[in-house]
């Protein structure tokens, strides 16, 4: 049984696999409607979210198959002092795959070691968010037709920004990647980063304070909000919450290729002018979040089409 807890659990075979899986199914919808009947997935969310959990819930129900599940901690035995590990061997009971989300760091992890079922992490505090990063790798591969040899700029909270720590992770994988960092000095990426996946495996990236000496380098710039709900100090956070704003202005030297994501939610890291500029692919990307996440169900429910 295999769980999805760190994108690095996926090979990159297994994630082109579950790519051209996602692809397919966007090709024929109809051939997947029924696959998944009688399955159930749990999603467990201890935290939040719009699209992770919805579309986690849509993917499952445009396979056939049932969900069921809790959207914040409070309305779960969590409150009563549950554990997650007796939390997972309950829910295992019921369904046959859970996606769970949790404020703290490893709870998903902790979980998987206990779970008659598999176990997908659909974001832990401020470390991982694999699922997200499947979409990203779907999104790049639809929007720019290829994996390999692309800038990205990654602007903003990289240092409680979980999106971003899982593609920095599933991104060195391939070939020909730069990374540009674009961040205040108070939210630069973490040091395991800089020294576990660029330094140890000889990656291009550099550090900068502002876009607009980059721009024109890239090839996709990957926004990020900043993480309020990571923040021990009201304070910090006003002062950072606003430092960069993409506008058109920003885009004046930028490459009529690029291509914008964001993970969303966004607050105000881009201007809603940019929402009908074809260089704008977050909200493609938030769609290719559903048929991902139907691909990554099949594959971990072991359901072959
Ligand atoms: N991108 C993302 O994880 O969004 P939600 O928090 O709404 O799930």
């Amino acid at each position: 049984m295999k769980h999805l807890i760190d994108p690095t659990d996926l090979s990159v075979e297994e994630i082109d696999s579950i790519l051209n899986l996602a692809l397919d199914i966007i090709e024929n919808k109809e051939k997947y409607s029924e696959v998944c009947k009688g399955k159930k997935l749990a999603t467990l969310f201890f935290e939040p979210s719009t699209r992770t959990r919805l579309s986690f819930e849509a993917a499952m129900m445009e396979l056939g198959g049932n969900v069921l599940g809790f959207s914040s901690a409070d309305s779960s035995s969590a409150t009563k002092g549950e554990s997650v590990g007796d939390t997972i061997r309950v829910v295992g009971c019921y369904a046959d795959i859970i996606a769970m989300r949790h404020p703290k760091e490893g709870a998903p992890m902790l979980g998987s070691m206990v779970s008659p079922v598999p176990i997908i992490n659909a974001g832990d505090g401020g470390h991982n968010h694999p699922t997200q990063t499947l979409t990203d790798l779907l999104t790049i591969k639809r929007e720019k037709g290829d994996l390999n040899n692309f800038t990205i700029g990654l602007c903003g909270d990289l240092k409680f920004g979980r999106t971003v720590h899982s593609l920095i992770k599933a991104l060195s994988r391939y070939e020909g990647i730069k990374f540009i960092l674009i961040s205040p000095k108070e939210l630069k990426v973490p040091d395991y980063i800089i020294t576990e996946v660029f330094e140890k495996n000889n990656i291009d990236y550099r550090e900068v304070t502002t876009m607009e000496e980059v721009m024109p380098e890239l090839d996709i710039i990957y926004m990020t909000r900043v993480q309020k709900e990571r923040f021990f100090n009201e304070a910090d956070y006003v002062r950072l919450k606003d430092t960069y704003i993409l506008d058109k202005s920003k885009l004046k030297n930028a490459k009529e290729t690029l291509s914008i994501m964001h993970p969303l939610p966004r607050v105000n890291e881009i201007s809603t002018e940019l929402d009908d500029d074809p260089r704008a692919a977050y909200f493609r990307q938030a769609l290719n979040g559903k048929f991902v996440r139907m691909a990554l169900i099949l594959t971990l429910l072991g359901v072959n089409v």
